[in-house]
């Protein structure tokens, strides 16, 4: 047995929780215009209390042209109208609220929307005023300059920067967005910019949301002078984890390194953002409630992303370098072990997450031939995922996440197995990164497929997501049999597996046990104890290999992820929770 984790009583409720990403566009729509709004999830709630999460995690559902789906925000304190009003949110919070589930909702600080009046004040505005200085506004280079500022490409490809036409109509200066040309990055070294996201923070705390989810968490501040940089950054990046053998892995572990540091260049990852985080954490902590935030930063190696979860930053970092890790029981185990030790560096719990709005559902990753490899999209004509391999080891992927400490994330429909939908007709595609890409070398896919509605009722029209049977993006027909009423209370489904899988979590306290490794010469096998708070812990046992693997003489078989044959071995691509 290796140690590799104490555990850590708490009561601390982000520390441990079960945290469900909610789409809005494509989790509920009531009205019937085939957009997923607010009294849909206030509708919907009961089924994730009966889930058994903690909290919810919405993304963006304010004021917004909806370019970037919200993440392209017009006004931070209203509601978009596609999703309700201000009295929606407050319903929803409310109804949450009394269900026991706490409600984090999505700040967008790197970027506003072009339609946002301070960016229409600036385009209005001449070089050099102050309406210009809250965004990275700069003159070309080259002859009359007619070339962008510097070398940076938009993460959606592209180039970042853009140039505005200036009121007397000649081509005039050029601003910076790390993402679409409708999402200009604002300029973080302007104190209004710093006081207006106070203020913002303070009207959704005032409302009683329990945290923030922050968005491009490691990109608010830009190295100094803008330099040329030569290198790209992938949103869904890291870099790439070639495995390696027993041996590196010690060495890894030790480095504190999973998948290698990657150059962040000059636009994540500066030590200035730090100091922003210090000043929200000290707002947070006038309200009681243990408000939390959690920092969406793609930043390697593990030990640098625990620097967002010191005591006086931010309480939660997503784990990418977890979700971007191969079906590889040795990658698994070295990411574990240096996520768990980095963050036990700083005080801070561990998050876990397979799937989100931004990358292939983690079942469809792992069932494609290069299992869990990232593609930025899947499309009609790209290489298709096998649904079944996919579901067992989603399924088995799940079922390690979920017994470890820490906290973890649930992306809407992975509870009912939802592969990607991967034949997504071009003409129905809405993502910026496909439009950006389209037609170059580094075409993409994009992230629609994971972004379908959700299917709640088999024979309902749009599978019940809206009453007329209106869907903004199609969902496959094979959808029925992953619809919630095909699988409420279906033994062996994969919404009861999730529930029971919840439910033991809870009762064990295994998001504030331990974690030890039981050794073993199997390198498909991940083998570990948790030891729950109370003590009472979990002994699971990953078969990521390709035979069976026997049962230890004895173990009693608590949950597993997919069936087990009656001669006491776990078959390939399985997890099962034993008694331990
Ligand atoms: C990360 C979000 O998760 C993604 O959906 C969005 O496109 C970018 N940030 C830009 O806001």
């Amino acid at each position: 047995m290796t140690l590799v984790h104490a555990p850590f009583p708490t009561a601390e409720w982000w520390r441990t929780a079960v945290i469900y990403q909610v789409y809005p566009r494509s989790f509920a729509d009531s009205d019937g215009d085939g957009v997923g709004d607010l009294p849909g999830i206030t509708a919907r709630l009961d089924h994730l209390a009966r889930l058994g999460v903690d909290a919810v995690w919405l993304s963006p559902f304010y004021r917004s042209p909806q370019k970037d789906a919200g993440y392209d925000v017009a006004d931070y304190r209203d509601i978009d109208p596609v999703f309700g009003t201000l009295d929606d949110a407050d319903a929803m919070i409310a109804a949450a609220h009394e269900r026991g589930l706490r409600v984090i909702v999505d700040l967008v600080p790197n970027h506003t929307s072009a339609d946002h009046p301070w960016f229409r004040a600036a385009l209005a505005a001449a070089p050099g005023s102050p309406e210009r200085a809250r965004y990275l506004f700069r003159d070309g280079k080259g002859p009359g300059g007619a070339e962008p500022p510097n070398d940076w490409r938009s993460i959606f490809g592209g180039p970042a920067w853009t140039r505005v036409t200036e009121a007397d109509g000649t081509p005039g200066q050029w601003y910076l967005h790390l993402f679409d040309t409708s999402q200009p990055d604002l300029d973080w070294t302007h104190p209004e910019v710093r006081a207006e996201f106070v203020s913002v923070l303070r009207f959704w705390l005032d409302r009683g949301v329990d945290g923030f989810r922050v968005d491009v968490a490691h990109g608010l501040v830009k190295a100094d002078g803008l330099p040329d940089w030569g290198g790209e950054v992938e949103m869904v990046g890291g870099t790439v984890d070639e495995g390696g053998d027993a041996a590196d892995d010690a060495a890894a572990e030790d480095a504190d390194v999973v998948t290698g540091a990657g150059d962040p260049g000059p636009m994540f990852d500066q030590d200035g953002v730090h100091e922003i985080y210090r000043e929200w954490r000290k707002v947070l902590d006038e309200y009681d409630g243990e408000r939390a935030l959690v920092a969406e930063a793609w930043v390697e190696p593990l030990s640098r992303l625990a620097r967002y979860v010191r005591p006086d930053e931010m309480h939660q970092a997503f784990n990418f370098t977890f979700l971007t890790t191969r079906w590889d029981a040795a990658a698994y185990r070295r990411v574990i072990t240096a996520s768990l030790r980095a963050n036990d560096t700083v005080g801070a719990p561990t998050t876990w997450v397979l799937s989100n709005h931004d990358v292939v559902r983690h079942p469809s990753r792992l069932g494609l031939p290069d299992a869990g490899s990232r593609p930025h999209g899947i499309g009609r004509d790209d290489v298709q995922p096998d649904e079944e391999l996919g579901l067992r080891r989603g399924r088995a992927a799940t079922l390690l996440m979920l017994a470890l400490p820490g906290s973890a994330y649930v992306y809407q429909g992975e509870e009912l197995g939802l592969p990607e939908h991967t034949t997504l007709p071009d003409e129905v595609r809405t993502d910026p990164a496909f439009f950006r890409t389209r037609g170059t070398d580094e075409a993409e896919a994009g992230r629609d497929g994971c972004r379908v509605p959700l299917p709640w009722e088999a024979a309902a029209p749009a599978f019940g997501f809206s009453p007329t049977g209106a869907s903004w993006l199609p969902q496959p027909q094979s959808w029925a049999r992953y619809a919630a009423d095909a699988q409420d209370g279906v033994e062996g489904s994969t919404l009861e597996m999730y529930r029971a899988a919840l439910r033991l979590r809870r009762e064990r306290r295994l998001g504030a046990g331990g974690l030890e490794w039981v050794d073993g010469d199997d390198e498909s096998v991940l083998a570990f104890r948790t030891v729950g708070a109370d003590g009472r812990g979990v002994a699971v046992l990953g078969n990521l290999g390709a035979t069976p693997l026997p049962l230890p003489p004895g173990a009693r078989v608590l949950l597993a992820s997919g069936p087990l044959p009656d001669d006491d071995t776990v078959p390939a691509d399985t997890t099962v929770w034993l008694e331990a």
